[in-house]
């Protein structure tokens, strides 16, 4: 199975948005990672639909929206007008999580549900069949730079598991404190999308840094 890199924005050098994705995109980046936050659901507030459809006019990167957002059904709309192709939302922010899944569906983007580290991962059951991605946290959602919690990388395995043993068809992305360093565990656990913020816009060669990334999948892909 292919797996694909997701870089995270929010570690990019702002001043100079373009010219940094370009160098992404040109190494071969399949993803974008858009992380959206609203300052109630993450103590941070980050950018939102204006800058994403700002970005769609410049890159041809799968826009990867991970909604850090209270009440997300008031607003999938509107981010897949912006260019959203995957909508990635939290378990924790809406009260009817499969109602949010079939309006990602109905607007033609690829529908994702998220869980932080505190929420157990059987409380994704009932939505397994109906995702395209699970993202499983690896750090508490709201900042970049955070060290990766190793104790989540369980239920990276067991989504994995789930998936061989019921036939699903869900991608597992990870996000939270991946580098070259914790890449390998994620990866032996089962994840084939990998989001890095530090870890790749954060470095001063952000496309040697992912060449890097690109290698090790390479070992896994077989
Ligand atoms: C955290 C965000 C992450 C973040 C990852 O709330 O969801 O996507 O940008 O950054 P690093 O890779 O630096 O942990
Ligand atoms: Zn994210």
């Amino acid at each position: 199975m292919a797996i694909l890199l997701s870089p995270s924005m929010l570690a990019i050098d702002f001043a100079n948005i373009g010219e940094n994705l370009k160098k992404a995109e040109d190494a071969g980046t399949p993803y974008l990672h858009l992380d959206v936050m609203d300052g109630v659901f993450v103590p941070n507030i980050s950018f939102g639909i204006p800058v994403i459809a700002g970005l769609r006019k410049s890159t041809q990167m799968i826009f990867d929206v991970h909604l850090m957002i209270v009440e997300p059904e008031k607003y999938v709309e509107a981010f897949r007008k912006a260019g959203a192709d995957i909508i990635n939302f939290h378990l924790e922010a809406t009260e009817d999580p499969a109602a949010v899944i079939g309006q990602i569906k109905a607007t033609g983007a690829k529908a994702a549900i998220t869980i932080k580290p505190k929420t157990p991962v059987e409380d994704l059951l009932p939505y397994l069949s109906e995702v395209d991605m699970v993202l499983v946290m690896t750090v508490e959602p709201g900042f970049g730079g955070q060290s990766f919690m190793e104790d989540q990388v369980e239920k990276i395995r067991t989504l994995s598991k789930w998936k061989k043993e019921q036939g699903y068809t869900y991608d597992i992305e990870v996000d939270g404190g991946v580098n070259l360093k914790t890449l390998r565990t994620v990866l032996d656990a089962g994840a084939n999308v990998i989001v890095a913020g530090s870890a790749v816009f954060g470095k001063e060669d952000v496309a040697g840094a992912v060449r890097d990334f690109m290698e090790v999948f390479k070992e896994y892909e077989g």
